[in-house]
């Protein structure tokens, strides 16, 4: 919990097109919806460079949408700083994991990193989150779906830990 009395959680994915921003958005209307919009600071960005100051990819935001996510975050790259500012970074695969792991300087910034796989639920077969972008309209569903599950977990144990109350 920082200064600003909010606890920040930042989403990572590869290329912060896809995955991470529609987590951040599933999570924020979560939030929003628990009247906790006071309690808690939502980002997202990505391991990679390639997409910076792009809006989420065309696919995820058109099947985002239906479902009421208006994704409008910017693309942005990791940082240093992210280690310092974040109380919980999640990564959607192993890879993320790994990478965000190598990057954290202590190993108190190395705990801050989890893994956005271990909070699915309703999907036993699934324990991280594919990346869509080389998949078709069912990869960007089965995002959806993993992350909806996922984030109702995520918070609920996020609540808990840090007894956050409205
Ligand atoms: P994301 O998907 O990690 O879920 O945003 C990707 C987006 C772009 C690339 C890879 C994955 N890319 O290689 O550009």
């Amino acid at each position: 919990m920082t200064e600003t009395g909010k606890y920040n959680v930042l989403f990572i994915c590869l290329g912060n097109i896809c995955r991470s921003p529609a987590a951040q958005a599933v999570l924020q209307r979560m939030v929003d919806e628990r009247g906790l919009s006071e309690r808690f600071f939502i980002d997202s960005a990505g391991i990679g460079g390639w997409h910076i100051g792009d809006l989420p990819d065309k696919r995820m935001r058109v099947h985002a949408r239906p479902r009421g996510y208006e994704l409008t975050h910017r693309a942005r790259k990791v940082q240093y700083a992210d280690f310092e500012d974040f109380d919980l970074i999640v990564g959607m695969d192993a890879s993320n994991v790994d990478d965000l792991r190598s990057l954290a300087a202590t190993i108190e910034q190395q705990d801050k990193v989890v893994m956005m796989g271990d909070y699915i639920r309703q999907y036993p077969n699934y324990d991280y989150v594919p990346d869509p972008y080389y998949e078709g309209s069912e990869g960007f569903e089965l995002v959806l779906d993993l992350l909806e599950d996922a984030c109702d977990n995520l918070l609920n144990q996020i609540i808990k830990q840090n007894n956050i109350t409205k």
